[in-house]
């Protein structure tokens, strides 16, 4: 592990150096990697640096509150409303890797608009380095990583936390003071839920990835897991009161690992597991079924798509 103290102190620096009296932004997303990368920013070049949350419909249960909160002493945060958007641009989207490529190039048409209406000369990112090796490997392709710097027209992007792994970034976080819900929580896909939902995302699939990876978290938060998750991933027969439906099948799964590169599938207990399976499919009518993913990386991966 780097030296935490000083890692600090010369990214402030450096920060300050690289973006001297210009203006910067940074994309949040409510993680611990930009929440970091932004803290350290801020410390260096203060009200130089708008940050800006995306709101992509395919964000976790509360995020854009949370946000809100946590960063409530930025008075330059902005918050773009693009669910609508989103959702356009993912009608009829099936493949994988073209969710992707879709959600990360509306990704960057909402962020040029902010970033040309605040004409900011630099990009700050909180891309580590397990981002840059499986992006390089083209292991998938990972929205934080590929696109933004192209289209808009930056002088500098700046990524301090570049060579860090995650375990280190969540020191640095605790250095920094930023609260324990953002420096320990779990990592989540820059492309949200549309990759815990296999085939088209639509409003109805999401508003079941939402409600299911919120009762995942809790419910497995004292198992500490490196992620745990729900995916919505097909649909088969079940019964609901009286009635045979035709309900969504939620997997849950949960991991442990060290840097995402490789996981281990967590034993959970079956009364945790049961309790599980009752909330989600009590609390969504149209869910008929949930599934423990008991596979680890490889040969699976932690994400669905
Ligand atoms: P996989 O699914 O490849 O995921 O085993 C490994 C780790 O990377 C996260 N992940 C992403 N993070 N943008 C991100 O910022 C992405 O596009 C992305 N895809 C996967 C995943 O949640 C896990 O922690």
């Amino acid at each position: 592990m780097v030296d935490v103290d000083a890692f600090v102190d010369d990214a402030i620096e450096e920060i300050a150096a690289e973006i001297g009296d210009a203006d910067a932004v940074i994309a949040l997303s409510g993680g611990v990697d930009s929440s970091t990368a932004a803290a350290l920013a801020y410390e260096a070049v203060g009200d130089q640096l708008t940050p800006v949350y995306v709101d992509t419909g395919l964000m976790r249960k509360g995020e854009t509150e949370g946000i809100r909160e946590t960063f409530a002493y930025v008075d330059s945060l902005r918050i773009v409303e693009a669910q609508d958007r989103f959702l356009d641009a993912l009608e009829g989207v099936t493949d994988p890797e073209e969710k992707r490529h879709a959600i990360g190039e509306q990704f960057i048409r909402e962020f040029e608009t902010v970033a040309r209406e605040v004409s900011a000369d630099y990009l700050v990112q909180g891309t580590i380095y397990p981002d840059r090796i499986e992006s390089e490997g083209t292991i998938k392709s990972h929205h934080n990583v590929g696109g933004l710097p192209e289209v808009v027209d930056f002088e500098g992007i700046v990524e301090p936390m570049r060579d860090l792994y995650k375990d280190e970034v969540r020191e640095v976080a605790r250095e920094l003071g930023l609260e324990e819900v953002i420096s320990e929580r779990m990592p989540f896909p820059g492309p949200g839920l549309a990759v815990r939902i296999i085939g088209e995302v639509t409003a109805e699939k999401l508003a079941v990835a939402r409600e299911a990876n919120h009762v995942v978290e809790e419910e497995l938060a004292d198992y500490d897991p490196w992620q745990a998750l729900a995916a919505v991933i097909g649909k088969a027969t079940g019964v609901k009161g009286d009635n045979r439906v035709h309900g969504w099948v939620v997997a849950v799964r949960s991991v442990e690992s060290r840097d995402g590169m490789t996981a281990r599938a967590q034993e959970i207990d079956w009364q945790t597991l049961q309790r599980i399976q009752s909330r989600i499919t009590g609390e969504n009518d149209n869910v008929s079924r949930v599934l423990y993913d008991v596979t680890h990386k490889p040969p699976a991966t932690i994400e669905y798509e």
